[in-house]
């Protein structure tokens, strides 16, 4: 499909699944390296909803063994960040000592992940890493380290793999951008 409609605005086709799948396959080999011969069991923590398509395909790559919990954030209001992240529903699980790996399905000002940083290093997490799948650099200001980043892509509002526009989009396998024309 070259273009869907999603509430009242139109989205081109952007990204096909097989180039997201690719990227997953890269960023899993390097998180394989880092732990398969570890001995720790790192906690994935999927941050919903966005995240829930990346963190299966992701986990379906690992080689190692690994305990997933979940959170849910929000701080989108349309197709633009409100400034404000909220915690609609805590961690479903205890990360004191543990090695946590957020799993993010994109990070845009970074707001949200730093503030997910400092949720689990209020929580006492051992480590904290960060793996998302898509990363828009331009917009990128804060110091939190990305670990893992499987694709960059520019500052334009995408949908699609996960991602949503007020809800909808997330089905869709390959990913859609806004479509100004
Ligand atoms: P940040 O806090 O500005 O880094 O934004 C991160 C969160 O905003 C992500 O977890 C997404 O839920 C959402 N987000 C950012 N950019 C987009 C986009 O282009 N499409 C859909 N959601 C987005
Ligand atoms: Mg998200």
């Amino acid at each position: 499909m070259q273009k869907i409609k999603l509430h009242d605005k139109v989205f081109r086709y952007f990204i096909p699944n097989e180039r997201l799948e690719e990227a997953i396959d890269r960023v899993a080999a390097k998180i394989n390296d880092d732990y398969r011969d570890s001995g720790t069991v790192p906690i994935l923590l999927c941050v919903l909803n966005g995240s829930i398509l990346f963190t299966a395909e992701l986990m379906k790559r690992l080689e190692f063994d690994v305990d997933l919990m979940s959170i849910k954030l929000s701080s989108y209001v349309g197709t633009s960040s409100t400034g404000d992240v909220r915690t609609e529903m805590g961690l479903t699980g205890d990360v004191t000592g543990k090695e946590v790996i957020i799993v993010e399905d994109i990070v845009d000002t970074g707001r949200t992940i730093e503030n997910l940083v400092n949720i689990l290093q209020a929580r006492r997490a051992s480590k904290v890493k960060v793996c998302t799948m898509l990363l828009k650099p331009e917009m990128y200001k804060k110091d939190v380290k990305l670990d893992y980043v499987a694709m960059e892509i520019p500052d334009d509002f995408i949908v699609g793999f996960g991602l949503d526009y007020d809800g909808l989009g997330r089905n869709y396998k390959d990913i859609y951008i806004l479509d100004n024309e």
